[in-house]
């Protein structure tokens, strides 16, 4: 047998890790470099994954490579996301049955999104409130009957749009997302937008405008102007919730669908 091939296993549980950690970050291409193309390999080295300085390898911690100049992971190297677009469907399976934060205890079902996979307009909202929860689909509750009634207002179709949130599990009494739950579920939704390519982002309340547009802001303060995410054009407006909460407040939705409606119709 020819003893180049022989990964220990250790190894290749750690590579293992290591993959899905990059999966879980959109990295969904890779390609082995022989051993002879790749400077750092010694004589007889097949492998070398580059550990944290001090970081010892143990068979069950994963070891994933700190940001070095590529020549430092020999044989394994990450290529760009945009390399290959993914599907929805890869994205929600690579999501799989989700225990990456704490939410996961509380829900009933995971909320991944609802639409058109090829939509021009995309809504991103906070996080699944009770009655998504119950039924798997975003925005079916009173916040989505509003929604619905603004898309009638500007004559899209609710079918014609994708429509999701920054996390995909219910947090327990509807409460606003938490930091470490929205870093475990952000990169399935920035995958959702690369899949997605829309014309137009359009988040829905703060949670999502922090998240997808580093808006600091209050969303009364930035509602209707227009962003740059990754080329995509994005706007902030209030979420629905609030205004049913707020009723005053329907003219900014109004006023900031209208900016929806004519951006998409200026060709
Ligand atoms: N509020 C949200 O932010 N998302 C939903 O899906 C429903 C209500």
């Amino acid at each position: 047998m020819n003893q180049d091939h022989i990964i220990p296993s250790h190894v290749s549980r750690q590579l293992n890790d290591w993959l899905e950690y990059f999966r879980d970050l959109g990295f969904d291409g890779f390609y082995l470099k022989h051993a002879a193309e790749a400077p750092a390999a010694g004589a007889g080295q097949t492998a070398s994954v580059h550990q944290p300085a001090g970081a010892e390898a143990t068979p069950h911690e994963p070891v994933f490579p700190s940001p070095q100049p590529p020549q430092t992971m020999s044989l394994f190297e990450p290529q760009p996301a945009v390399a290959a677009r993914e599907t929805l469907e890869g994205i929600r399976a690579n999501l799989g049955e989700c225990q990456r934060c704490k939410l996961w205890r509380g829900r009933k079902h995971i909320v991944f999104g609802q639409g058109n996979p090829s939509a021009e307009l995309v809504f991103i909202g906070e996080g699944p409130g009770a009655d998504e929860d119950e039924q798997g689909l975003p925005f079916v509750g009173r916040a989505g009957q509003l929604l619905n009634r603004m898309l009638q207002f500007i004559q899209v179709r609710r079918e014609d749009v994708y429509i999701c949130n920054v996390v995909k599990c219910r947090p327990p009494g509807n409460r606003t997302p938490e930091t470490d739950e929205i870093t475990s579920c952000s990169p399935f939704l920035f995958r959702q937008i690369g899949a997605i390519l829309p014309r137009l982002i359009c988040c829905l309340g703060a949670p999502a405008a922090r998240t997808v547009l580093g808006i600091k802001e209050g969303i009364t303060k930035v509602h209707g102007r227009f962003y740059d995410y990754a080329g995509i054009k994005a706007m902030a407006t209030v979420h629905p919730a609030y205004v049913l909460r707020n009723v005053r407040e329907e003219v900014i939705l109004r006023e900031d669908f209208e900016k929806i409606r004519a951006f998409l119709s200026a060709r």
